[in-house]
């Protein structure tokens, strides 16, 4: 846990799930360059919070902390940074009820009178949120960007420009930027390209030729990446009452393709991310028998699968949170599924060559063997014994 000391007050923070041993911190400049600029530094005029406040991206419910006063509305993608942001504020003695958390899943306000954005990483998803967020969005709306310099392009303003109205940006303050953007309530309201489907190529075995639904900013929403490609090829060949679980689903086709290639399977998608799992839905409902048993779960990793339930999990564990690069969750992910997994249940991992899973697997499951590989990536086995 850290402090961040801003003209706000003294908030600890952390990033969630919360561990003493996580150097990082649960917010960046580009939260502290926006608090200030709310607090008129910069010489500029204070910004004062006058109707409803909606804050768009909040990682780790930094920002929502800081403004718990003006009870924010925040809307987020992401299940750790919701549980963060839950965390923070009951940390810092916020009621409670002094800040509604939205997902994708919800209606967003019918109108926001100071709109507040960290700039996510994915164009995609800023575009889809923007377009949802433009019908509440008034000529009177004060409307702050934030972010890191390396976040911020030439297409960040432009989405701005073409769904909000006219954009500048600040000057960079410790490598963050602001982006001031004033509401054209004259500009076409054109609906958000989300979701967006493809057609899968004709070697991926079981969804071969498949359509994958895909919701704004979820992993590899344009196209198939390669080493789920390669992770089509390589899946497990069984059969009869299996449960399985696709951790870390993204678009749900790992999953699917293990429904449709055995129909006696039963299985739980699971991602961090609302719009991850609504596309496993979507992607997994088009393309198997009406009434084909899964779940869906929005959760952090295994936390919510009950000890000893399941016979496979196959998994393309993520190695990024937001722009930092790490194997904890991967990890966190690998001994989750050792505690759900069943004696001589198993987990299957497909992952970069580098990443070096294999080493980790052997620590936590006590084996492991290579089921196949190519010069870029592994697929691993791993037994619960
Ligand atoms: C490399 S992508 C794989 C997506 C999909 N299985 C595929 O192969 O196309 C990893 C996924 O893990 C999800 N993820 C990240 N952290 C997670 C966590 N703590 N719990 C559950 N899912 C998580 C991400 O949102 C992302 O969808």
């Amino acid at each position: 846990m850290n402090r961040l000391t801003t003209s706000q007050g003294e908030f600890d923070l952390a990033r969630f799930p919360e561990n003493p041993r996580d150097p990082l911190r649960a917010w960046d400049a580009a939260d502290e360059y926006l608090l200030r600029r709310l607090e008129g530094a910069e010489g500029s005029e204070p910004v004062r919070p006058d109707g409803t406040v909606a804050v768009v991206g909040d990682r780790w419910g930094a920002l929502a902390t800081a403004l718990a006063a003006h009870s924010p509305v925040v809307i987020t993608d992401s299940y750790l940074a919701r549980q963060a942001t839950r965390a923070n504020l009951e940390r810092n003695g916020a009621a409670s009820d002094s800040v509604r958390v939205l997902s994708v899943r919800d209606a967003p306000p019918e109108r926001v009178d100071l709109l507040l954005v960290r700039v996510p990483k994915s164009l995609a998803l800023l575009e889809d949120q923007l377009h949802r967020l433009a019908p509440a969005v008034h000529e009177g709306t004060v409307v702050i960007g934030t972010g890191m310099v390396k976040e911020i392009h030439t297409s960040t303003l432009k989405l701005f420009e073409r769904i909000i109205g006219p954009t500048r940006t600040s000057l960079a303050v410790k490598k963050a930027r602001l982006i001031f953007c004033t509401p054209d309530p004259s500009l076409p309201r054109t609906p958000s390209p989300w979701p967006y489907r493809y057609t899968l190529p004709d070697d991926v075995g079981a969804v071969s030729g498949r359509t994958v639904t895909n919701h704004a900013g979820i992993f590899c929403a344009e196209r198939l990446d390669i080493g789920t490609r390669f992770f089509l090829k390589h899946l497990p060949e069984r059969t009869g009452p299996d449960r399985v679980v696709d951790l870390g689903c993204g678009n749900g086709v790992v999953g699917t393709a293990a429904a449709l290639a055995n129909p006696g399977a039963a299985v739980t998608f699971i991602d961090e991310s609302y719009r991850a799992v609504a596309s496993a839905e979507t992607t997994f409902r088009d393309n198997t028998a009406p009434g084909a048993e899964a779940d869906f779960l929005v959760g952090d990793g295994m936390a919510d699968v009950p000890p000893e339930s399941v016979d496979l999990v196959l998994s393309n564990p993520p190695f990024h949170s937001h722009q930092a690069v790490t194997d904890a969750t991967a990890r966190s992910m690998f001994h989750g599924a050792r505690a759900a997994l069943r004696q001589g249940g198993e987990l299957w991992v497909v992952g970069n060559r580098h990443l070096g899973y294999h080493t980790q697997l052997r620590r936590i499951f006590g084996n492991c063997v290579t089921v196949a590989g190519d010069p870029k990536f592994v697929v691993l086995r791993a037994v619960k014994r």
